[in-house]
């Protein structure tokens, strides 16, 4: 499996760092507001298992399934596989997801809820690649910013391998020509 990697481009200790300190932040902005994180399935599951046990304040959790791409390119088309179980209506919701690319996932998804009327909607995704933006979407909470490089490992896939290497690595590009 290692062998498909061309260089850890985040480390576990990074991780575990960059991973706490949004916790942290969080717990001190939410407080008393009892937040749902929202987890975008499948990317999201080893950063927010890790998050959570850096939020020290009451919330609850729940996940979508969403479905956005194949291999390394996004379709642009977004389909809902799994919805929320519940209610979200005056709720404070905290998006949470492996990376924002081109954000139309997540612009997708914010609209989704919003017209469910939760009190916000914040984002918080372990890793930001702006060169490659095309939805006007920011993240509220965000670990690194990564170079335009495609990047498995810590919950993220290519075509649904990696997910389980314990750092992120950026695939060598023959895996995927
Ligand atoms: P977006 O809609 O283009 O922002 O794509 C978001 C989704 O694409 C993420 O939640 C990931 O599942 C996937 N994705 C984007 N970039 C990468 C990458 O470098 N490696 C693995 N998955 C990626
Ligand atoms: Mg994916």
């Amino acid at each position: 499996m290692e062998s498909a990697i061309e260089r850890v481009l985040i480390t576990r200790e990074e991780l575990e760092r960059h991973v706490a300190r949004i916790g942290a932040q969080i717990s001190e902005d939410y407080a008393g507001k009892d937040p749902i994180f929202v987890g975008v399935l499948k990317g999201c599951f080893i950063f927010m298992a890790d998050l959570m046990r850096h939020v020290t304040i009451n919330c609850s959790m729940d996940f979508m399934a969403v479905s956005s791409y194949s291999g390394t390119n996004s379709t642009g088309a977004v389909k809902i596989n799994k919805d929320l179980s519940e209610d979200i209506g005056g709720r404070h919701i905290i998006l949470v997801e492996d990376i924002l690319d081109s954000g139309v996932t997540l612009n997708y998804l914010k609209n989704y809820l919003q017209v469910r009327e939760p009190a916000s909607i914040a984002v918080a995704t372990l890793m930001d690649k702006p060169a490659r933006r095309k939805a006007d979407i920011y993240a509220d909470y965000s670990g690194f910013e990564v170079p335009d490089a495609f990047v498995v490992g810590y919950g993220l896939d290519y075509n649904e391998r990696y997910r389980n290497l314990p750092y992120i690595g950026v695939l060598k590009p023959e895996i995927y020509e």
